[in-house]
């Protein structure tokens, strides 16, 4: 199958082949050289002559008024005309062509349309989630989760090899801490009726009693080192705690409809492949003492100490991250491997990722860690104790039950209410993470996000519901099309005629699905799920726009036929955007 569509689609390229022909310049640098004008009244494309002055050794609007005049714009066959304004030469689409060119590309394409096999043959692999075991999912997990497996979709629909990973926080000095504690306050049948808040309460009360009795942390230092050297009793106990955290996690990746390929926790580097770190380590002299702990300097590139073993003989997260990397490495040899956590461990991932590189693998280069902002909270209700943390069971919650309000009120007879306000709501906590650049704070508050007519998830999946039921009811004529196949027997019908959609407002819509493949292409490329989101948005207000101008089903059959391929071609790639982001899109809501 022929998958590389954005090569075909991308106006920019044509272009930038058209002006190779009569510049000398090469198609990649023409390619970066041409602007979208401010206004389209402008143009759509503009070539700016500033550059080819140096070697022409003529002013830019002489060299601009030239290439109007040599450049036949009609060849590529979506151009109408080149004008020369200034050191600008101006490109106009032809509105028509540029139509059948735009809808035959998606109608044809269907799911596919802005999938690519740029990444055959390569390997992504990506580590996201991995919440704490013994501890709740609390929103401190649920940006990496969202974000995280927006790159994976992302990743896979243009062509490479992606591995999701979990890298489960199961090992660390707070299991001796817990186990300690267990064992001296705590009942199985506490646990089996508590679960994880029996395991918090347990954890905070140790922490209480250490503070008077200090052996406490001895002890608890103690069942580490014994788990390290396969302690039965331990290692039983932490296994139970496992166990009772993934029951949680796994009703929770359940309803936010996230997989995983591979769980493996940092327990699972904890013995012989941290062993080995520190040992290859050692044997690069790349180790020392601290403190009676081994650490590798860092001072030369302004960064404190990696740490990699503790005074006991102890791991650490990054002795664990750098055998889990080793592990990595030998068994998919990765071209990238991402870490989307929270930006707060920026430092944790710069000091590992430079050891790596200390040690000599080249494919440190692979490394990349993608840091995101954290949420702050307005106006909400969902109030915690100090201290507390807030759980993502009762904000997923809180957040359908708001959702399905609001349904009540909007379109009271649906059917099927819970499980729109299901896909609603979780849409829109999605959406709200994902809508801005990941770096930024995301401000949660429940009436912006779920805002139907704001920049929202319910506001673009509203828009694909409206594109649905058009189809609907244009279907129930023609009762041997389906949603995929209506758009594509249209167009290819006789009577479809594509100048009935040269207005403004149809035009604006053909440019924002245009863009939709090069913005997914953007959005890999700089891990910006953001990207995606925005365009889904223009598509849908200029959908809109065209929607509350342009009546659809009109007797007159041509405009009709016109305007239904448009909105079937807008249905696709509001469905495929949403799907890129882990977004259902119900067709009626
Ligand atoms: N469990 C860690 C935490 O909750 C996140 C792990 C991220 N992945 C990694 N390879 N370090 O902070």
């Amino acid at each position: 199958m022929e998958k590389n569509r954005i090569k075909t689609l991308n106006f920019v390229t044509g272009l930038a082949r058209l002006l190779a022909e009569h510049t000398q310049l090469s198609e990649d640098a023409l390619m970066m050289a041409v602007e979208t004008p401010p206004d389209s009244k402008m143009g759509h494309f503009a070539f700016p002559c500033f550059e080819l002055a140096k070697t022409w050794k003529k002013a830019p609007p002489m060299i601009a008024a030239e290439l109007a005049a040599k450049i036949d714009a009609t060849k590529p066959g979506w151009l109408g005309q080149a004008i020369a304004t200034g050191p600008y030469v101006n490109f106009f689409l032809d509105r028509t062509a540029f139509a059948t060119a735009v809808l035959l590309e998606v109608l044809e394409a269907g799911a596919e349309y802005g999938a690519s096999d740029e990444g055959e043959g390569k390997s992504v692999l990506i580590d996201f989630s991995s919440p704490n075991i013994a501890k709740h999912f609390h929103i401190g997990h649920l940006g990496t989760t969202i974000i995280g497996k927006v790159l994976d979709n992302i990743y896979r629909f243009l062509g490479y090899e992606v591995t999701g990973i979990n890298h489960l926080g199961d090992w660390g000095t707070q299991f001796g801490k817990l186990i300690t504690a267990y064992l001296k306050w705590g009942s199985e049948e506490e646990i089996i009726k508590t679960e994880i808040d029996g395991l918090v309460k347990l954890y905070v009360k140790f922490h209480e009693e250490a503070d008077n009795d200090p052996s406490l942390n001895d002890q608890a230092r103690e069942w580490v080192v014994k788990m390290q050297n396969g302690d039965e009793e331990g290692l039983r106990i932490w296994k139970w705690f496992c166990e009772i955290s993934m029951n949680e996690f796994d009703r929770i990746y359940d309803r936010l409809g996230i997989t995983f390929d591979l769980f493996r926790g940092e327990s699972y580097y904890s013995g012989k492949l941290a062993d080995d770190v520190a040992e290859s380590l050692a044997a690069k002299g790349l180790l020392q003492e601290s403190g009676g702990a081994q650490i590798v300097d860092l001072e030369e590139w302004k960064m404190a100490p990696c740490m990699i073993l503790r005074k006991d003989g102890g791991t650490l997260y990054p002795t664990r991250d750098i055998a889990a990397a080793i592990d990595r490495y030998e068994t998919f040899k990765f071209d990238k491997c991402l870490y989307v956590t929270g930006n707060e461990q920026s430092l944790h991932f710069a000091q590992w990722f430079k050891v790596v590189e200390l040690m000599g693998y080249p494919w440190a280069e692979g490394l990349e860690h993608v840091p995101y902002g954290m949420y702050l909270f307005e106006g909400g209700k969902l109030s915690t104790r100090r201290g507390d943390v807030i759980k993502i069971e009762d904000l997923l919650e809180e957040t359908v039950a708001k959702t399905l309000a609001i349904i009540n009120e909007k379109n009271p007879n649906l059917s099927n209410k819970e499980h729109v306000a299901e896909q609603v709501g979780i849409g829109a906590l999605k959406f709200n993470k994902l809508y801005n650049s990941r770096i930024k704070d995301t401000v949660f508050n429940w009436d912006r996000m779920l805002n139907f007519e704001g920049e929202t998830g319910p506001y673009v999946q509203y828009t694909h519901a409206r594109a649905c039921s058009v189809i609907r009811k244009a279907l129930r004529e023609d009762s041997n099309l389906d949603f995929g196949t209506m758009g594509l027997a249209m167009i290819s019908g006789a009577t479809f005629d594509p100048s009935l959609l040269a207005d403004d407002e149809p035009f604006e819509v053909l440019r924002m699905i245009h863009d939709f493949p090069t913005k997914v292409r953007d959005s890999a490329e700089k891990y910006e799920p953001f990207i995606i989101a925005r365009q889904l948005v223009a598509v849908a207000q200029a959908y809109n726009a065209f929607y509350h101008k342009h009546q659809i089903l009109v007797d007159h059959e041509p405009t009709r036929r016109a305007r239904l391929v448009l909105t079937s071609a807008v249905r696709q790639v509001l469905k495929t955007g949403l799907s890129l982001l882990g977004i259902s899109a119900p067709v009626v809501m």
